[in-house]
């Protein structure tokens, strides 16, 4: 059971990346969007900028309850997602809703795009059974990979049943630091519950070519590692812990 979550979630970093060409041509052309009048939340530049670098749209930023994802702390699982870096950030999350294609953003706009200035946090809100990851686009410079996605360090979820939160830097090894801290007791960061590239490769996808690293020393804190590798934090099981997501 364990194992089929965990393939669910590193898919979203491993297998992505693997697409079908055509949907990586497909996902090149830059579509501009417009941002006379971005979604709450996310400001005019940012929007600019997400637009320029061609995301195929802004999120929805739902604080509707009976969206899966929202903004909000009246969920089952709440996220607080905490801007300690010294830039202005954009936080970009997204689920699964097109299975192994909604990590394209220039092909599916993502479910949130929330402007977080340095020192400020938001709140989110996730019903149970959802999958999916989150990025951040920094100081408006973090580039979209050459196959669509956000280059820049990820963090994959899985929320309700056998809950797990890892850090993945598989997109790109040279990513900003992120850490994800479940109250019940296990951080994941750039080097616990870390997805890496074997052979100093920068971006990688292939089983074989990553590990997963610093969840065996965390055995007693909610953290599992099995084999292929997979894992990351548990302990956070239908809303029973809350993550704290910072960016540094
Ligand atoms: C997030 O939730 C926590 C705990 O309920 C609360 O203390 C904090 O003020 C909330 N932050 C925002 C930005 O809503």
């Amino acid at each position: 059971m364990l194992s089929q979550l965990a393939a669910v979630v590193l898919g979203l970093a491993a297998v992505v990346a693997a697409a079908p060409a055509q949907e990586v041509t497909s996902s090149l052309s830059p579509r501009a969007f417009n941002c006379n009048n971005p979604v709450t939340g996310l400001n005019k530049g940012d929007c600019e900028y997400l637009s320029r670098i061609g995301f195929a749209g802004m999120g929805s930023n739902p604080t509707n309850s009976d969206s899966r994802i929202w903004i909000g702390n009246n969920g089952p699982n709440i996220f607080t997602f905490t801007n300690r870096a010294s830039v202005d950030i954009v936080l970009v999350l997204w689920d699964s809703s097109n299975g192994y294609a909604s990590s394209f953003v220039t092909a599916h706009a993502p479910k949130l795009t929330y402007s977080i200035p340095r020192g400020s946090s938001i709140n989110v809100s996730l019903a149970n059974g959802v999958t999916g990851a989150y990025s951040a686009i920094y100081d408006r410079t973090t580039v979209i990979s050459p196959n669509g996605q956000v280059f820049n360090t990820w963090g994959e979820f899985t929320t309700g049943n056998h809950a797990t939160i890892d850090i993945s830097r598989l997109i790109n090894m040279g990513g900003n630091s992120f850490s994800a801290r479940v109250s019940t007791g296990c951080v994941a960061d750039n080097s616990r519950c870390a997805y890496i590239c074997k052979w100093g490769k920068n971006t990688c996808w292939e089983s074989g070519t990553y590990d997963l690293i610093g969840c065996i020393d965390q055995k007693n804190n909610n953290a599992w590692y099995g084999a292929n590798p997979e894992g990351g934090c548990a302990g956070w099981d239908s809303g029973s812990g809350r993550i704290s997501a910072e960016f540094y």
